[in-house]
């Protein structure tokens, strides 16, 4: 039930501090400083066999698993490879025996997701998969996986599954680290910086005043463009879709220098750029980015470190975030855009939970 909440998404969108400590509960080992889980159905050696995840999803799933190609380079320096569901399904791709297809859904039945599966099981691949819905389909037909926890999930737009999905990625990756190079040392402090996830995205949560505000200055809008880089690549994918999805305004993302390539001639007065500009490796060349589309008069708004003059200087509205490694910053920049859409839609009076053409769960390929 939506209780004090208007609609099941916003319900869901602050749900999300306790949805990340159900993804987690039981699965952090500070004495060995890597995680468990229970259903990966993997042996020690079979584990440290793999030497390539391929991973396979749809919509918000594929961005979450954009984002575990970044954790599982950094943390466990495996090679991973994304793949739409819907296009695996159709292509041959080398593989050989020590790839791991893993399957990423929060519904467990959608049909491109279940077919790609189905396919790596027939060639003879180990298949996983990261899951929310309990007994699912492919939760399930695959040899293992890892649940999410985060109860179900009624909004169209997917928003806990998400961050989960985010907070699990980044867990199997310390434990696949963990049979690498990764050391106990930096196991334990990624340990301690999950735990803290949870207070950090009820402090996240209190954006939405300032997500409010911006949200009427630009309802108006026909198309936004999301920009962020590394980590926030997918987080800008993700908050295109979002607002496309729900408040039907064309949105697009891209990775914040490839605007220079071509799609910044789509800058103008009318079109704002959000950018995912929190202090980190990238920070600099962020803001140059950030520069180059204030210089063609697009409106900037900057999801940001808090207090951060640099940003203020050259963004017209800033949205602040706590600050967190850059490898959580995912889970911390998704928030605002969660919200930025719910309230855009809600100002352009559309059904946020039930978006026109769009269903839950896509049960066909
Ligand atoms: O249940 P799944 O995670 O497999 O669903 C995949 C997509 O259909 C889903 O993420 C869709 O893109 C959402 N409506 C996005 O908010």
């Amino acid at each position: 039930e939506k209780g004090a909440f208007p609609h099941f998404m916003l319900k869901e969108i602050y749900e999300q501090p306790e949805t990340l400590a159900n993804a987690m509960r039981g699965r952090l080992d500070s004495d060995n400083a890597t995680a468990h889980f229970g259903g990966l159905n993997l042996g020690a050696q079979q584990l440290r066999q793999i030497d390539r995840v391929v991973m396979t999803a749809c919509g918000t799933s594929y961005h979450a698993a954009l984002v575990g190609e970044y954790l599982f380079e950094e943390f466990a320096r495996v090679p991973v490879e994304v793949e739409y569901a819907s296009e695996l399904r159709y292509r041959n791709p080398p593989m050989d025996r020590n790839t791991v297809v893993l399957a990423l859904t929060q519904s467990g039945e959608t049909a491109d997701t279940l077919a790609a599966l189905r396919e790596s099981k027939r060639m003879g691949h180990t298949t996983l998969a990261i899951c929310n819905a309990v007994g699912s389909s492919i939760a399930r037909e695959t040899d293992g996986g890892v649940y999410l926890h985060a109860g179900p999930e009624i909004g169209v737009a997917s928003t806990k599954a998400f961050t989960s999905q985010v907070a699990v990625l980044a867990m199997l990756a310390l434990y696949l680290g963990r049979t690498r190079h990764l050391s106990s040392t930096q196991g334990q402090r990624i340990i301690a910086e999950l735990q803290a996830l949870p207070d950090v995205i009820r402090k996240t949560l209190e954006c939405h005043d300032q997500v409010k505000r911006v949200a009427a200055k630009y309802a108006d809008a026909k198309n936004v463009l999301y920009l962020g880089r590394q980590y926030l690549y997918p987080v800008a994918l993700e908050g295109a879709l979002k607002l496309k999805e729900i408040s039907y305004i064309h949105a697009e993302g891209y990775p914040a220098a490839e605007m220079k390539h071509g799609p910044i001639a789509l800058v103008d007065e009318s079109t704002p750029s959000v950018f995912l500009v929190p202090r980190g490796n990238v920070f600099d060349k962020v803001m140059s980015n950030m520069q180059e589309i204030k210089a063609r008069g697009g409106p900037v708004i900057a999801i940001a470190s808090p207090g951060d003059h640099e940003v203020a200087a050259v963004a017209d509205d800033v949205i602040e975030i706590p600050d967190v490694p850059e490898y959580l910053q995912p889970i911390v920049t998704a928030i605002p855009l969660q919200l930025l859409a719910y309230e855009i839609a809600l100002l352009c009076g559309c059904d946020v939970d039930k978006p026109r053409n769009l269903a839950k769960s896509v049960t066909v390929e």
